[in-house]
């Protein structure tokens, strides 16, 4: 691929996705959660980086259609309240040619997959309910990643709202997985 020119981190939260690109590329953050982005700034601000950033609903993005050469949504759509809206978004931004990744909490399979399905199931709940003192909400972890689509599933999905050349890739003993994909080069 061709060194992108215009990247759109969605669902940025507090930047730590879009800081992380080379900081010569060009990467705009957005997240309709404001106080993420007040913090994404402070950490462009404090690095000394350039973030460009805006407010906006990942299933209805304040952006022109075709002009983003890369969509990069990490641990965000899982949350989409309509997933398949939310993708057929994502695409619409995206230049013909333009490639979307999705990185997204999986069910890990194989011989340690119980293992560490239990490990998921019990490790980050905990360790979120004793930081934030929240008995509820990292209850909601591992329930929603078991009920989201991923692997084949997700990669079907994908296919099914027109993105090609779709496929995932478990990370991290498939706690989690990076989906990638192509909006056709015909638009
Ligand atoms: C778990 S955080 C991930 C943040 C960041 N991508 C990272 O990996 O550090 C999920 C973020 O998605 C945002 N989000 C969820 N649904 C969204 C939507 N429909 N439109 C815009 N942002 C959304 C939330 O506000 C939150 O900041």
């Amino acid at each position: 691929m061709a060194e992108p020119r215009l990247t759109l981190d969605v669902c940025t939260g507090t930047g730590d996705v879009a800081l992380g690109f080379d900081p010569g590329s060009e990467t705009v953050g957005t997240d309709f959660c404001l106080p993420m982005l007040a913090l994404a700034r402070r950490k462009a601000l404090d690095g000394n980086r350039s973030l460009p950033l805006f407010a906006g609903d990942a299933l209805m993005l304040p952006v022109a259609g075709g002009c983003v050469d890369v969509v990069t949504v990490a641990f965000g759509v899982r949350n989409f309240e309509n997933l398949e809206q939310g993708l057929r978004e994502l695409i619409r931004v995206l230049r013909p040619g333009g490639v979307l990744l999705i990185l997204e909490f999986s069910r890990p399979s194989g011989f340690f997959g119980p293992l560490m399905r239990g490990w998921v199931r019990t490790v980050p709940p905990r360790l979120g309910r004793w930081l934030s003192g929240d008995s509820e909400a990292y209850n909601y972890l591992p329930q929603s990643v078991a009920e989201f689509p991923q692997g084949g599933r997700m990669v079907c999905l994908l296919e099914s709202v027109g993105l090609e050349e779709v496929s995932a890739r478990p990370v991290t003993g498939g706690v989690a997985s990076v989906y990638q994909g192509r909006r056709s080069a015909n638009g």
